[in-house]
């Protein structure tokens, strides 16, 4: 069978895990898809600045190349911002490729856009990199909670600011030591802002609540509050009380909205999420059937994010399963007691 030819957009953090995780486990991906994975083609925005381990593998700093190539199967964005990538998935979809993004500013202002488009064109959009780093929340939520009804969830769903303040506590680094070791490991965001102001563990937030509820929270009605204003003192003080600060993105269904809030929480050690510390993220979810579930592993770096894209990659042939959001929700069949102290 002819290899799964791939073209990849961007060449930083994520996308060299991407691509050295192609080439360290192909003998495995192989044998997972029944064919090879090759990449074809790498997208950078200056080509000055890189240099590729294979020189067969095509680098250009033009989306118009990629196009061009003969046969793409499949376009992996690992590229930031709205733009360009939402106009880039949207050609590759045009042209018949399956795409994969770990664009979650993206995917959050544009998945319906993209995964209509992809339905009408008959290929697949996996966005498995967007949440939660490594923690296969959207396929498990996706495939494996389907008869349950989710609903509500609570998640640290920001590897930075989780460090941030773990170190803060931990190790007494300034907020700003903190944030600069976060950049230094490649967690942070290229504008640091969106993490430690709740952007981008709102986007994630939202797109959770499509893939749970059907429909994304009102944007304006979402509480975000950042932890830039948290003090090592003050994480001294409730640390001395038995609580921690933890920077909380819930989701919950009631009757007629979806309530989204992202900020600071105060949680004590019998809550799931107080030992979740450094870049870890970590998910807790009520559903009806099953009760409360929660996962938990690495929410930002370089392997965690590229194997949520390989995840995506083998499954990129799977039928798309069908929701079905319209039921009312039946009350929970477990419930966690847990004290949370809301600033
Ligand atoms: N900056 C993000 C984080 C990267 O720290 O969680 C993963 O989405």
């Amino acid at each position: 069978m002819t290899a799964l030819q791939v073209a990849l957009l961007g060449y930083g953090t994520v996308g060299k895990g991407v691509y050295q995780t192609i080439h360290q486990h192909q003998a495995r991906i192989r044998k997972l898809l029944g064919r090879e994975v090759k990449v074809a083609a790498v997208l950078v925005k200056d080509l000055s600045k890189h240099e590729l381990p294979d020189q067969e593998v095509i680098l250009t700093d033009q989306f118009s190349d990629i196009l061009g190539i003969e046969h793409i199967d499949v376009v992996i964005d690992a590229i930031v911002g709205v733009e360009p990538g939402f106009t880039y998935l949207q050609e590759a979809i045009k042209k018949g490729c399956h795409v994969i993004t770990a664009n979650k500013e993206m995917f959050a202002y544009h998945s319906s856009t993209l995964q209509n488009l992809a339905a009408e064109h008959g290929v697949t959009v996996g966005f498995e990199a967007t949440v939660a780093g490594g923690i296969p929340i959207i396929q498990t939520l996706k495939k494996l909670l389907n008869a349950n009804k989710v609903q509500s969830l609570q998640g640290i769903l920001n590897g930075t600011s989780n460090f941030i303040l773990t170190k803060m506590r931990e190790e007494q680094l300034s907020f700003s030591e903190a944030l600069t070791l976060a950049q230094q490991l490649g967690y942070a965001e290229a504008d640091p802002a969106n993490d430690i102001e709740g952007h981008d563990a709102f986007y994630k937030a939202v797109i959770l609540s499509e893939v749970l509820f059907g429909e994304q929270p009102v944007w304006e009605d979402t509480v975000r509050e950042g932890i830039a204003e948290i003090t090592i003192d003050q994480i001294d003080y409730f640390h001395s009380l038995g609580l921690r600060f933890k920077h909380v993105a819930s989701l919950e269904k009631a009757a007629d909205a979806i309530k989204c809030s992202v900020k600071p929480v105060l949680v004590s050690s019998s809550h799931p999420l107080y030992q979740v510390e450094n870049v870890q993220n970590a998910i807790n979810i009520e559903a009806d059937i099953v009760g409360s579930i929660s996962l938990q592993g690495p929410g930002a770096g370089m392997f965690p994010t590229a194997s949520a894209i390989i995840e995506d990659l083998i499954h990129i042939d799977d039928k798309e399963y069908i929701p079905c959001f319209d039921e009312e929700l039946s009350p929970v069949s477990s419930a966690t007691a847990s004290v949370w102290v809301i600033l």
